[in-house]
């Protein structure tokens, strides 16, 4: 099955099944102040071993086309659009659901370290089998009632953000023979406005399958292809309950966090 599919369980925002792509770009003209990314830390669009990119990437050269007001500008996420449920994917329905629960927390911050406060974060993933509740995903691993696998948050004042969740399992995919994708929690984080869109994949330490996966080998460099891995951290883990991982998220600058569907 394609990654454009397997990947692309909705955001509760756009309803998007590609993860999106509308990030502001450093040579729009909304964006002609912020610096470009270092070389070799973002996944370029063409990457013939992940085989989606070869039906995806512009063949012709991208124009710029002006945003005008109303991409510019957007919502305000409220906090009372978000429900108390909405971090926490192990309490959405009526049971519990199976699996290794975890924390997920981590900071959101630009790129001089500055946390950036008010960010809608919504992640999407599949269950601990390895199945996203998501009609085109028909591979045989069970479904599980208690499983959603959506969730959103705003980052507090200090760019803070924390989900509780269930460690989602490997998939099989049809990119190439034998290829399962390792554990990952897809993350699109919002600006202030609908343009302002990062997608991300957060993946988990130690992952056998981290040298198979044409998606994560797809971004050049090493030590940006670390930044995608979240960290084990045992200040997080909370006793008798669940494990926790750190994930940082930067936006830009040197330590910039690799996104999917950018230049
Ligand atoms: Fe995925």
């Amino acid at each position: 099955m394609p990654s454009s599919s397997r990947d692309g369980a909705r955001s509760k925002s756009t309803g998007r099944a590609d993860g999106g792509s509308a990030r502001h770009r450093a040579d729009s003209p909304t964006a002609s102040s912020c610096r470009r990314y270092p070389e070799k830390t973002q996944p370029p669009y063409l990457y013939p071993p992940y085989k989606a990119t070869l039906r995806r990437a512009p063949r012709k050269p991208l124009i710029v086309v002006p945003h005008t007001l109303s991409e510019v500008t957007g919502p305000v996420f409220g906090h009372g659009q978000i429900s108390e449920t909405d971090n926490d994917l192990t309490r959405q329905h009526a049971g519990e659901p199976l699996g290794e629960r975890i924390t997920v927390s981590g900071q959101v911050l630009d790129d001089s370290g500055r946390p950036v406060p008010n960010t809608l974060i919504e992640i999407w993933q599949c269950n601990a089998a390895g199945r996203y509740a998501h009609r085109i995903d028909q591979h045989p691993a069970p479904l599980d009632p208690n499983f959603t696998g959506a969730g959103r948050t705003l980052t507090d004042s200090q760019g803070r953000y924390r989900f509780t969740t269930i460690k989602p399992g490997p998939y099989p995919w049809n990119n190439h023979p034998n290829a399962w994708r390792p554990a990952h929690i897809h993350f699109s984080l919002f600006g202030t406005a609908f343009v302002s869109r990062l997608v991300t994949q957060m993946y988990f330490p130690g992952d056998p399958l981290f040298p198979f996966d044409p998606i994560l080998n797809s971004i050049p460099d090493e030590k940006a292809r670390r930044r995608l891995i979240s960290a084990f951290d045992m200040d997080l883990t909370k006793p008798d309950w669940s494990l926790g991982f750190r994930f940082d998220i930067v936006l830009r600058g040197p330590r910039e966090t690799p996104f999917e569907n950018k230049k």
